[in-house]
């Protein structure tokens, strides 16, 4: 695996890669790497010629500065699952590599921000536009993998890639979970041995929920049943919301028959640690 700190020694060796023909795929990620990440290499790997993995823990995203601080930070073993996974090329920039300046540019997202992680996070997204719009512009890749997890950082990406006529498809992979349900996520492993189990309620209320929608239930009170649940829980999830949206727009839905895919979506403080989860559901 190739090993990169500097965006322009990158940018020429994609460059050359890019004249022989190769198909580029790139998978961002904030590095503490898990088997979900290892999931978009994968994906990445069976469907490009040479895939890029960068690690960079984004100060811009994190509107909770110990958030970031307690943020895990574990590039030599991340370089050692990347190398056996067979990824060709990683990109680690430090700080001044990625913002050299001061920013002054501002992305905000309209509707698909004003919802869920973008209300309990405001300028977290603005934070996520500006660096994937950075990487974008380093890796140019052809194809860029994103998890299902953060699904509302999908439907941002998508838009992106389209309003700024970045030449990428954006490729979004289903959730990886542990055997309990819980969606792997490099904050996990904050959680307390019982607050470790505690978690798994939130997969297991979304699929509750989604079985309830399937069988006609509706929308409201399928909603105050997975919140009464959810605040009910003996250690106590803490949490912030439980919306029932539309797939696309992630707009909240009234009416089930109006739309082509619901997505269910999660998030709550288990213990100190943030946690996010969602399913998709097709109509
Ligand atoms: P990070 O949280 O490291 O996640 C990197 C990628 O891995 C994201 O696309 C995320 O959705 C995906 N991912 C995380 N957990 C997953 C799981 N259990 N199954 C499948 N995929 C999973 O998301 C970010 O970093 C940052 O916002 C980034 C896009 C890199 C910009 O800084």
């Amino acid at each position: 695996m190739l090993v990169f700190d500097k965006k322009a020694e990158l940018t020429e060796y994609l460059t050359q890669q890019r004249q022989t023909g190769k198909l580029i795929g790139f998978v961002p990620t904030m590095g503490a790497l898990h088997q979900g990440h290892l999931s978009l290499i994968e994906a990445s790997l069976s469907q490009t010629d040479l895939t890029v993995c960068s690690i960079f823990v984004n100060p811009t995203q994190f509107n909770n500065p110990q958030d970031l601080e307690k943020y895990p930070r574990t590039l030599e073993k991340d370089r050692e699952l990347l190398e056996k996974a067979g990824c060709q090329v990683l990109f680690c920039p430090g700080q001044q590599e990625m913002y050299p300046n001061v920013s002054y540019t501002n992305f905000s997202f309209g509707l698909l921000e004003t919802v869920m992680e973008g209300y309990f996070r405001p300028g977290h997204f603005h934070g996520v536009g500006l660096v994937v719009s950075k990487l974008f512009h380093i890796v140019q890749p052809n194809l860029a993998f994103f998890g299902q997890k953060d699904l509302q950082q999908c439907r941002i990406i998508e838009q992106l890639a389209k309003d700024l006529f970045f030449n990428v498809s954006v490729v979004v992979v289903p959730t990886m979970r542990e055997a309990d349900g819980l969606a792997m996520s490099s904050r996990n492993v904050r959680l307390q041995p019982g607050e470790r189990k505690e978690a798994a309620i939130l997969y297991k209320v979304l699929q509750e929920s989604a079985n309830r929608l399937l069988a006609g239930e509706g929308v409201q009170e399928i909603k105050k049943a997975a919140e009464r649940t959810l605040t009910n829980t003996t250690t106590g999830v803490r949490l912030e919301y439980f919306c029932i949206a539309d797939g696309g727009t992630l707009q909240p839905v009234k009416d089930v028959q109006q739309h082509k895919q619901l997505a269910l979506c999660v998030a709550g403080y288990v213990g100190e640690v943030r946690l996010i989860d969602n399913l998709l559901l097709e109509l």
